[in-house]
C-alpha cells in the first residue's frame, strides 16, 4: 500500500499536521525496520491492520471519531483489515450476562452502521475464537510481573475496583495475543493504549528470540484527532462512565436529544468563536467535534464562524452532528432488529479469523515443543 503523507499547519495550535493516508493517523514506528538488528528480532510480514473495541453498548461520538471512523477509512486503504469486538476484555470487570449479550449486538450494529463492510474487513467476536485465550496463556508464561505492574492502566483501573481480579492485571497480555495471533503489523488505537502496544512488541520479540522469528513488529497507529471532551465538564474526556447523560452524544440520539445536549453544553463568557483548548476548553471542544465531523481544520471553522455568537455556533454544530448521524442512527435501529443477521456476520467473521489463528497456534505450539 502506498502511503500518501501531506503536511499542513494549523493556524491556531501552529503544529504541523502529518497526515497519514487521507487524514488522522500517525504511526509510532520510529525505529527503522531496515536495520539488520531489527530484522533478526521481527519477522517481515505483509501489512495487516487489527484493532479491537469493548462491547460497551451504544458508542458516543468520542468513540466514533476517536476509533470507529478511523477504522472505516483504514478499511478503504488497506487490503487486510481485522476488527474485533473484544468481549473477553469486558469480563475483566463484573458484567451482567443479559446486558453483555445485548452490548455485543449493539456494538456490532453500530460498527456496521458506521461503514465497516464485513466482506472487506474481518469483523469478529473475540470469544468465538478460542485461540485468543490459548495464546494469552502461553504469553503469560513469557511475561514478568514488573512488566504488568508498571502499566498505567492497571494502576488506574485497579484503584477504581474494590477487589481487582487477576484478569484485569493480565489483560494487556490478552491484548498482545489479539494482535500477534494474526501477525498484525499496524494497530489503530488511542494514545492511552501505547503502553499496551509496547508490551505486544516486547512479547513478540521475546517469543521470536526464544523460539523462532515468526511475529512481525506491531506498530500503533495513533489517531491525531484530539480527545472529544464531556459537554458538561470539558476538563475530562467524553465517557460512558460520566453519570450525567447530557455530557455525551450517543450514536442513536434523536435530533431533539442532540439539540438539547448542545444547547446545554457548557461554554464560557466570551461570545465569539475562537480555538484555544487551554484557555477556552469548552468552545474548543465544540470546534473539535465540528472538525471531526466535517474534516475542516479549526482555523477554517473559526473563519466561517466569525460572525456567530456561541448560541448560534452551538446550533451550527448541532446541525452538523444531526445531519452526519442521521443515516448512521437509522441503520443502527434497522440492524438492531435483525439479530440473525448480526449473528451471521459475527459467526462468518470469527470463522475467517479462526482460520488464520489456527495456523499461528500450530506454529507457536510446534516451536514451543507442545506438538
Ligand atoms: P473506551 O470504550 O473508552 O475504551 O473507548 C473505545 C475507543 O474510543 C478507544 O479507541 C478510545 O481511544 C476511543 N475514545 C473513547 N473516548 C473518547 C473520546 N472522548 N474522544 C476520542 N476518542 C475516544
Ligand atoms: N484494550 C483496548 C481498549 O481498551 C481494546 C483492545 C483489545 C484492542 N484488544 C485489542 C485494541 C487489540 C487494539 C488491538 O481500548
Amino acid at each position: 500500500m502506498a502511503l500518501s503523507i501531506c503536511k499542513r499547519v494549523c493556524q491556531f495550535c501552529k503544529k504541523p499536521r502529518l497526515v497519514f493516508a487521507s487524514r488522522g493517523l500517525f504511526t509510532d514506528n520510529n525505529v527503522s525496520s531496515k536495520s539488520p538488528k531489527d530484522k533478526v528480532k521481527f519477522a517481515s510480514c505483509p501489512p495487516r491492520i487489527l484493532s479491537g473495541i469493548q462491547p460497551t453498548g451504544i458508542p458516543h461520538i468520542g468513540n466514533y471519531v476517536g476509533a470507529i471512523k478511523n477504522w472505516v477509512s483504514l478499511q478503504q486503504k488497506y487490503d487486510d483489515v481485522m476488527y474485533s469486538i473484544v468481549d473477553l476484555h469486558s469480563v475483566t470487570v463484573p458484567q451482567d450476562p443479559v446486558t453483555l449479550r445485548q452490548n455485543i449486538y449493539d456494538m456490532t450494529a453500530c460498527i456496521l452502521a458506521c461503514g465497516i463492510d464485513p466482506e472487506k474487513s474481518i469483523l469478529f467476536q473475540q470469544s468465538r475464537v478460542s485461540e485468543h485465550a490459548e495464546l494469552a496463556w502461553l504469553l503469560s508464561c513469557l511475561c514478568t510481573l514488573p512488566r504488568l505492574e508498571h502499566l498505567p492502566q492497571w494502576k488506574e483501573k485497579s484503584a477504581k475496583v474494590k477487589e481487582p481480579g487477576v484478569g484485569l492485571f493480565t489483560y494487556p497480555i490478552l491484548q498482545t495475543a489479539d494482535i500477534i495471533l494474526y501477525k498484525s503489523t499496524d494497530v489503530p488505537v488511542g494514545e492511552d493504549q501505547i503502553h499496551h502496544i509496547e508490551l505486544a512488541r516486547h512479547l513478540a520479540r521475546t517469543f521470536n528470540r526464544n523460539f523462532g522469528v515468526i511475529f512481525p513488529k506491531p506498530n500503533a497507529l495513533i489517531g491525531e484527532i484530539p480527545k472529544i471532551r464531556s459537554l458538561r465538564n470539558p476538563q475530562s474526556k467524553m465517557s460512558k462512565s460520566e453519570i450525567n447523560p447530557l455530557s455525551r452524544i450517543e450514536l442513536t440520539d434523536t435530533a431533539d436529544e442532540i439539540q438539547e445536549k448542545m444547547k446545554k453544553a457548557v461554554s464560557d463568557f466570551t461570545p465569539t468563536i475562537s480555538y484555544d483548548p487551554e484557555n477556552r476548553p469548552a468552545i474548543s471542544n465544540l470546534i473539535d467535534i465540528h472538525s471531526a465531523f466535517t474534516d475542516l481544520f479549526p482555523d477554517e471553522i473559526c473563519e466561517n464562524a466569525m460572525l456567530m455568537n456561541t448560541i448560534e455556533y452551538k446550533q451550527r454544530v448541532a446541525d452538523v452532528v444531526i445531519t452526519s448521524l442521521k443515516p448512521i442512527r437509522e441503520e443502527i435501529i434497522r440492524l438492531q432488529q435483525d439479530k440473525p443477521y448480526l449473528d451471521s456476520v459475527l459467526q462468518k467473521g470469527s470463522e475467517r479469523a479462526q482460520n488464520i489463528a489456527r495456523q499461528t497456534m500450530a506454529e507457536v505450539k510446534s516451536l514451543m515443543g507442545l506438538i
